[in-house]
């Protein structure tokens, strides 16, 4: 069947186990679906299937080996990487996602998952112990939270004899998972996140901060992805990785957060504000390292522009206007402040977190008390990464239903 250029160009990478036959049946399903599919395979994946074979299926040659200096001359590891739209691993050994885990690209499939922009999916296959073993559950985590899919495993009969959870999904499933995806809550959104402290500079070398490490919003981004949302993030200097398939802007200073929010607003349905911006940045910015010439020094500071209260106020205007939602740090009258600046700001939703005595910022954990103009609810203390599940999921509730925003540029 001729490729349907409608139909995402998949890369399909094999490792080495039993499973790798069923790989064979996967790549005539995308095949016959329309589908462009080019074939990696690991060492390990050649001593169960030839790539031979799978070169016949997918009419395309097959890679192997990274320093193949004549394949590398026609569509190197890096053109690979950006052709695919969509890549998936099947089977993906334990083996294959340690190494994933730990970022290794030691043969060509690792270094084209490192390199993809493309979403990529795992279709694990090996022993149910091997599945079960604190490693590989610790890896199963790890890469889930860095928003790789996991396809299966399924339960059942295992090639080795032995039962349990850790056989590769059918061939037509898998093909099926990619093909249609099921839409989240927030498919068709584009959400927009800032995150992160920012720096205001104090002269060449000093700045104003905050101890923010931008892991909530971060975690809000991929939270957001994974529910179907465009997203993008704009964060301050951070020193954690933000999540894969996010577009992300890197900014320093409260002032390139706000020109690069403003320019993002226009196509955005949902803004959350979780950046710890800064409320003063000093009044002048030195050229000149300053000097210890004095014995007291006062520095005079102004206040920056409030990005969420200056969003909401613009699009007052816009039709229809993004849901707007807000984080309060307080360390003190916790639900009285937060409400005041949810009617202040004339935001949809605020999410309040109580930042006495070291907590919330700079931690791995966080509560959070949600209020809306007649409601509240408490999202209990738990890791950052599913609190903020927990959130997108209330938001995507209190969401209007409406089309995605009409002034989106496609
Ligand atoms: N915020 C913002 N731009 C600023 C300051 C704050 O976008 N210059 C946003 C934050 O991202 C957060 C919300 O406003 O979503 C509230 O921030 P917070 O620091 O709790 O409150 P402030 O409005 O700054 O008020 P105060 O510091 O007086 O408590």
């Amino acid at each position: 069947m001729d490729e349907d250029t409608s139909k995402p160009r998949i890369l399909v990478g094999v490792s080495g186990g039993i499973a790798a036959y069923k790989a064979c049946e996967l790549v005539r399903e995308l095949k016959r679906a329309g589908c462009a599919v080019r074939v990696v395979m690991t060492e390990g994946a050649q001593a169960f299937v030839t790539p031979l074979t799978f070169q016949a299926l997918s009419g395309e040659p097959v890679r192997t080996g990274l320093l193949d200096a004549e394949a590398e001359s026609g569509m190197d590891h890096i053109a690979l990487a950006r052709w695919a739209d969509q890549v998936v691993v099947a089977p993906a050994t334990a083996d294959l996602m340690a190494r994933m885990a730990h970022g290794q690209a030691d043969d060509l499939l690792t270094t084209l998952l490192l390199a993809t922009e493309a979403p990529v999916a795992l279709a694990p296959a090996m022993n149910h112990r091997m599945w079960a073993h604190p490693a590989t559950q610790a890896n199963h985590a790890l890469l889930h939270e860095r928003g790789v899919r996991f396809l299966g495993p399924d339960a059942g009969d295992q090639a080795c004899g032995e039962q349990g959870p850790g056989r590769m999904w059918e061939p037509a499933t898998i093909a099926h998972a990619l093909l249609h995806p099921a839409p989240g809550p927030l498919a068709g959104r584009r959400v927009l996140i800032t995150a992160g402290p920012t720096h205001e500079p104090i002269d060449p070398v000093r700045f104003l901060g905050n101890r923010s490490s931008g892991r909530m919003g971060l975690a809000l981004a991929a939270a957001a992805r994974d529910a179907g949302a465009e997203v993008t993030l704009v964060h301050g200097p951070i020193a954690l990785a933000p999540p894969a398939g996010v577009d992300r802007i890197a900014v320093d200073t409260a002032a390139a957060m706000h020109t690069a929010v403003l320019e993002q607003l226009p196509e955005v349905d949902v803004f959350i504000a979780a950046a710890a911006v800064a409320d003063y940045r000093p009044g002048e910015s030195h050229t000149e390292k300053l000097k210890k010439s004095y014995d007291t020094l006062t520095l005079p500071l102004e206040r920056t522009t409030d990005i969420l209260a200056d969003v909401a106020a613009r699009t007052d205007q816009q039709t229809p206007r993004p849901f707007l939602v807000g984080f309060a740090a307080e360390t003190g009258n916790l639900r009285e402040y937060a409400r005041g600046k949810l009617e202040a700001k004339g935001l949809d939703l605020i999410a309040a977190n109580d930042v006495s005595a070291g907590q919330a910022i700079g931690t791995p954990d966080n509560a959070l008390l949600c209020l809306w103009n007649d409601g509240e609810r408490e999202l209990a203390r738990q890791p950052k990464d599913t609190l903020a599940r927990a959130l997108i999921e209330l938001i995507a509730e209190r969401l209007p239903a409406r089309e995605p925003n009409p002034s989106r540029k496609e």
